[in-house]
């Protein structure tokens, strides 16, 4: 059963809160934000410019949404680039209360089914720090294979740090 749904604009105050209380448990894994990221304003203006990627058909931003319907997360398939590569990026969380009950593995593979099916894409690639394991868990469940490391590839809480590149190819492509 599917555990991801198109975000909207109406979504912003839940995702607010959502990001602040998991503001200390993403900040190792993640860009630097800037504090307007942390209110409901600040997530209706990044939601508004996701949803306009998403109807250029740049982007998927989807919401992760725990057993009783509240958010939980956010999966999203980035960089879609048609042309000669045919891929996407994947990048997700979820939320330190809902960590361990396999959201983010099943999230990950519904932004398969989509990438693959709906879109017609070749390849997915995700990338996590060296040290992240459970994210590394996510992907190889979800038959992803490390096939790189690339030195200083992404700026993570503050530092240009390496990056395990994993990717996924459609066998149908
Ligand atoms: C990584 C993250 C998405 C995992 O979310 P989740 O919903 O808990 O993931 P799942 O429950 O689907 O799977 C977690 C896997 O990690 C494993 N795991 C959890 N903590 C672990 C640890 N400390 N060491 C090793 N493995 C660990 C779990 O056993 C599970 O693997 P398994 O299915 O093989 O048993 C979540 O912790 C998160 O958002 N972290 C911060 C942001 C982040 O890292 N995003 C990804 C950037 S690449």
């Amino acid at each position: 059963m599917a555990v991801t749904r198109l975000l909207s604009v109406d979504d912003a105050e839940e995702l607010a809160s959502l990001v602040c209380e998991n503001r200390d448990f993403l900040a190792p894994w993640q860009p630097l934000h800037s504090e307007a990221y942390f209110t409901a304003d600040g997530q209706r203006a990044s939601l508004q410019q996701a949803l306009d990627a998403y109807r250029r058909e740049a982007m998927v931003p989807l919401g992760i949404v725990a057993e009783d319907g509240r958010l939980a997360g956010r999966i999203s398939l980035n960089s879609i680039i048609r042309g000669a590569a045919q891929s996407a990026a994947v990048g997700y969380w979820v939320s330190q209360a809902d960590n361990g009950r396999g959201l983010a593995s099943a999230a990950v593979a519904d932004a398969v089914d989509i990438a693959f099916g709906q879109l017609g894409l070749h390849r997915l690639q995700a990338e996590t720090v060296l040290l992240n394991t459970p994210s590394q868990r996510v992907l190889i469940r979800n038959r992803f294979q490390p096939f790189a490391i690339a030195p200083c590839y992404l700026k993570i809480a503050g530092r240009w740090q390496d990056q395990i590149l994993f990717q996924r190819l459609n066998p149908s492509e």
